[in-house]
């Protein structure tokens, strides 16, 4: 039986969480060497998932597999596809839950082999409807900044649902590091809005000013300015502190790396634990990485400018 298959890249966030869902500028860049991959096919039996995560009936599916199973429905609706005796698979390389997009990745990945196993060809805001479909799913408040994210192949400055190519070049190095501490998306996002509520007037400057920094970065990364740079990436942190989104676990990795050379570290993603990304001349990478692995990190790993990481 013939095999459909899809797969989408993970993302870092550089500048813009959580600013981002109140319309504000936000950079993104793609991590192409981590993956979410999906396969699909024709069973004899009632529709399936296979992953590491369940495996089973569709309809039986547990709640954390909500999101996966919005996107397996919307791109059936899409493509006028039945349910019954289709399987399909997920899974890859994207840790769950740190900040790398692997929902949306996971929702692409799955749009595709769909789509695909219907012979359908979707366009690229067909195919970025049907992720955000998921998006909601599992974050509620989507931006919709990591279902771009995770589907181009290029950096991307993202406003109010808009994406764009952004130019960028960068003698320096970005290193990610996992904390390996699962961060709720959905609580953090609901953090802040919450945050806002009751401090309208204070949470809205923050805000704004994570969105200023956003769009200065934007010429910094086009012209090479690391050491500005840096310095928006350390402020960018103090202001996520201060939205209450960083965790323990973050700001002992974002002091380890500091003191071991970094220009600049932040949180990526929606904190609450979670990745941090670190922004380093070349010749210091080494440095911070051990240091960064001595500290506990999870995983670390080092961003050429494409976005490629090694
Ligand atoms: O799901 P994460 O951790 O990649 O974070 C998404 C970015 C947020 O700004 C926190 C939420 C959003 O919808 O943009």
């Amino acid at each position: 039986a013939p095999v459909a298959s899809g797969s989408a890249h993970a993302k870092v966030i550089l500048f813009g969480e959580h600013s981002v869902v109140y319309g504000h500028t936000a950079v993104a860049l793609p991590m192409f060497n981590l993956r979410m991959q999906a396969r699909a096919w024709r069973t004899a039996d009632a529709a399936r998932f296979e992953s590491a995560y369940y495996t089973g009936e569709f309809r039986h599916a547990p709640d954390f597999m909500a999101a996966p199973r919005a996107a397996v429905e919307a791109v059936l609706e899409q493509v006028g596809g039945q349910l019954d005796g289709m399987s399909v698979s997920v899974g890859g390389t994207i840790p769950l839950g740190r900040g790398l997009g692997s929902s949306a990745a996971a929702a692409g990945a799955i749009v595709d082999a769909v789509a695909r196993l219907h012979g359908a060809e979707l366009s690229e805001t067909e195919r970025f409807n049907l992720v955000q479909v998921a998006e909601r799913v599992a974050h509620g408040r989507a931006s919709g900044l990591d279902a771009y994210a995770t589907t181009v192949a290029h950096p991307i400055r993202f406003r109010n649902g808009l994406a764009a190519v952004l130019p960028m070049r960068l003698s320096g190095r970005l290193i990610v590091a996992d904390t390996g501490v699962h961060g709720s998306t959905w609580q953090a996002v609901e953090m802040v809005r919450s945050l806002r509520e009751r401090f309208r007037r204070r949470v809205d400057r923050v805000i704004e000013e994570l969105g200023t920094l956003a769009e200065a970065a934007v010429t910094d990364l086009a012209h090479n300015q690391i050491v500005p740079l840096g310095g928006r990436m350390n402020r960018a942190q103090e202001l996520l502190e201060q939205l209450k989104v960083s965790h323990p676990s973050i700001d002992r990795l974002v002091g380890v790396a500091r003191r071991a050379g970094a220009l600049g570290v932040k949180l990526t993603g929606a904190g609450l634990g979670g990745c941090v990304v670190a922004l380093a001349h070349a010749d210091s990478v080494d440095t911070i990485v051990q240091a960064l692995q001595e500290a506990g990190a999870a995983q670390t790993w080092t961003l050429t400018e494409a976005g490629a990481a090694a």
